[in-house]
């Protein structure tokens, strides 16, 4: 019953060749969400997995950068569209990026369907590589195997507390007015609030002044941010490609793809707080670590970090919030002063976070934690639909409705 509803979310959000988020309140194409999207086609429609990811690499840019949204098709209802962000791109898009969990979808895919795929691989992976040499080069410009986050809305987490503190320092006294279209869709108690916004216009607004030219933004940027996320999800991604790269036989990039795990590997060190027992973000510019234990903390399993006394403690803290809590895996620790079950990133359950939390879980032998989190999922979905997220205590839906990646992480892994 929940399968077919799926599929045919999927169907009804494609708009020929990449699937809208949502078809109201994100009627683009975003970057992370069409990869998840991806593994939910690859259950029934395996060319149209491929399509998916195909259909984001035609935004790419030149010097290897993959924008967070693609504007394929303008749309009134939502802000800021392609006009604010003036990418002077064909087509046009952010400026921005997002988590690239592009690579580890690629090397899903490739799994499943082996040689038959290859050319498609062969097409896909310079794009693939081009985007991470990207990563490295701008937002690593030190060499540490970090990522940084010049903007909240790369994280893909908008409004986590970890941006607060960091946040202070971007200057939003003197936007130009903006009309939010987001609230317009939702109850604003969902969503983040008016001075995140104009935090979030006023990057925006930096950037574009800046023509978008990622080496001059890198350097300036008055936000900048060591994402535990970004950081987490590229180690995994490098580690996907580097496999992929030895079944093409490419033994530079893999070289380079060895190099640079090794370089993450230890880099991650530096997002550990021994003092809070888990990994958190760091703002770059001050070296203050963010202090909070969020969902994002546990993807050190689905980077593939194996390190027992760090382990021990973020499963500690995996069990009391599950005793906490009735749904695994809140996106900000319910201990917290601040936790908002209902507001976004600062409460809710989201499904994608927690298939890469429980995958990865699986792949480093905790099991019993990884299955309570499919399971949590599962019910989360079965009980209350196909929603952008979740509140962790009721399970009660929050944000969109008929939401695309919820309902693909539903086919290829909760359901
Ligand atoms: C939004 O508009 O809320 C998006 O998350 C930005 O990517």
């Amino acid at each position: 019953m929940r399968d077919e509803e799926a599929r045919n979310i999927l169907i009804a959000n494609d708009r020929g060749g990449y699937t809208v988020p949502n078809g109201r309140v994100y009627p683009f194409q975003w970057n992370w969400d069409s990869a998840f999207v991806a593994l939910g086609f690859a259950t029934f429609d395996r060319d149209r997995a491929w399509v998916e990811i195909e259909t984001l690499f035609k935004a790419q840019w030149t010097d290897g950068f993959l924008p967070h949204i693609v504007f394929w098709q303008d749309d009134p209802g939502y802000f800021p569209g392609p006009e604010r962000w003036a990418s002077g791109t064909d087509p046009l898009t952010s400026g921005i990026t997002q988590p690239p969990v592009a690579a580890t979808v690629v090397r899903a895919l490739w799994d499943q369907g082996g040689v038959a795929d290859r050319p498609r691989l062969e097409a896909l992976f310079p794009k693939l590589m081009a985007w991470h040499r990207w990563f490295w080069r701008y937002r690593d410009r030190s060499g540490q195997g970090l990522v940084v986050a010049l903007h909240p809305w790369e994280t893909g987490r908008d409004n986590a507390p970890e941006w607060d503190r960091p946040g202070a320092a971007i200057d939003a006294s003197d936007v130009a007015p903006y009309v939010r279209r987001d609230t317009s869709h939702l109850d604003a108690s969902m969503r983040p609030t008016a001075l995140e916004y104009d935090r979030y216009v006023a990057l925006l607004d930096f950037g574009r002044e800046r023509g978008w030219d990622h080496g001059r933004i890198a350097a300036e940027n008055p936000f900048q941010v060591a994402d535990v996320g970004l950081t987490m999800i590229l180690l995994r991604a490098d580690r996907d490609l580097l496999a992929l790269a030895e079944a093409l036989g490419r033994q530079d990039d893999a070289s380079d793809l060895r190099e640079r795990i090794a370089l993450a590997e230890q880099g991650v060190d530096w997002l550990w707080n021994e003092e809070v027992g888990a990994y958190g973000s760091r703002d770059l510019l001050t070296g203050e670590p963010s202090g909070f234990i969020t969902s994002a903390s546990f993807l050190s399993f689905y980077a593939g970090l194996k390190h027992p006394d760090r382990d021990a403690r973020l499963l500690g803290h995996l069990d009391r919030i599950g005793a906490r809590v009735r749904y695994l895996t809140p996106s900000l620790d319910p201990a917290d002063p601040g936790f908002d079950m209902m507001r976004y990133w600062r409460g809710p359950v989201w499904a994608v976070v927690n298939y890469m939390i429980g995958q990865g879980l699986a792949e480093t032998g905790h099991g019993a934690m990884a299955e309570r989190v499919r399971r949590d999922t599962r019910d989360l979905i079965q009980t209350s639909g196909f929603y952008e997220a979740f509140d962790p205590t009721s399970g009660a839906p929050t944000g969109g409705d008929d939401f695309s990646w919820t309902a693909a992480i539903w086919l290829c892994w909760a359901g």
